[in-house]
């Protein structure tokens, strides 16, 4: 990256007292030039904190969405408001509204991988680090999950006191991953441990060593004593693993996960919207107003 892009950052985000939080899965330069990277649960955390008046957010349109919900009286930008994350839509119209007719007894649980709208209908929000955790704490036995399947099938076999119905989504970069793919990489790399997300299909968690959020799968590997791991998740996430484990080896599936969505997000887009205020997140209030209640009971229960 250019000195000159990173300097003239710097000065916009000193004058307007803006914050650059980017997620683990966008490319290295950006990565680099962020205050704050992590998974989806850390940003949301450090959205909700920050004392900025400009959230720069570099990721997809649902953690812009989420940064101005709970910060409503702060300007929220995207490098690319067209960086949108497929899964975010995957619920049916009128899904939502069939099920709470089928159970008295139901908790509408949502990933935070999902639009204001699907939300706004929901319980309470999630996400890939706190999901088991707080679906074992509803009241409820009913739980219908949205919008991944895969995510809700792995807290379904965790938390099998709950009833737990899926609902047909997923991440298309997660769920291409195939249990052959991992295979074709233990037989190149047989020391090396099978790490993955819970976005990924059962054939691939059956093959893995650990499962866990982005941001679990970065500490597990700093604290393990092992030097070799096939990384099940998206390729991004290889930036802070070589960073904190510089003799350690990574290795991905042969057809990269990688979402071209994150990608977008580029140190010259994030410096346009630095010095023009466009690609402002505008979210309707009433939306708002109903899209944050699920999102503070995630934030109270999994503190
Ligand atoms: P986490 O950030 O919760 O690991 O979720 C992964 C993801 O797909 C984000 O888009
Ligand atoms: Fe969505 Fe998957 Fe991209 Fe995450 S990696 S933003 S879940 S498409």
């Amino acid at each position: 990256m250019e000195n000159s892009i990173k300097n003239k950052i710097s000065e916009l985000k000193a004058e307007k007292n803006a914050v650059i939080l980017a997620h683990y899965y966008t490319s290295d330069d950006v990565q680099a030039l962020a205050d704050y990277v992590g998974d989806s649960f850390y940003l949301a955390k450090i959205a909700k904190q920050s004392d900025a008046d400009v959230i720069v957010f570099c990721g997809v349109s649902f953690m812009g969405e989420s940064a101005k919900i709970l910060n409503p009286n702060k300007t929220v930008l995207m490098p690319d408001l067209s960086a949108d994350c497929p899964m975010a839509h995957m619920v049916k119209p009128g899904k939502i509204d069939e099920m709470r007719r089928e159970y008295d007894d139901l908790a509408v649980v949502c990933y935070i991988n999902s639009t204001a709208e699907l939300k706004c209908q929901s319980d309470v929000c999630v996400t890939s680090s706190n999901a088991i955790k707080i679906v074992r704490s509803l009241p409820q036995k009913n739980i219908f999950f949205i919008p991944d399947k895969n995510l809700g099938r792995y807290v379904k076999e965790m938390v099998p006191e709950k009833n737990v119905i899926l609902n047909d989504g997923c991440c298309p970069i997660h769920a291409a991953m195939t249990a052959d793919d991992i295979k074709a990489e233990i037989a190149k790399h047989p020391d090396a441990l099978v790490v993955a997300h819970p976005e990924c299909e059962e054939e691939v968690l059956l093959l893995s060593d650990y499962i866990g959020s982005t941001a679990e799968i970065i500490s597990y590997v700093k604290d393990c004593d092992r030097n070799e791991f096939i990384v099940g998740t998206e390729v991004g996430v290889a930036y802070r693993l070589r960073e904190d484990n510089p003799g350690k080896s990574f290795y991905f599936t042969e057809r990269l996960p990688c979402c071209v969505d994150m990608k977008l997000n580029t140190p010259e887009r994030i410096l346009h919207v630095l010095a023009t205020g466009e690609n402002e997140v505008i979210i309707k209030d009433d939306i708002i107003e109903r899209a944050l209640v699920p999102l503070d009971r995630m934030l109270d229960i999994a503190k």
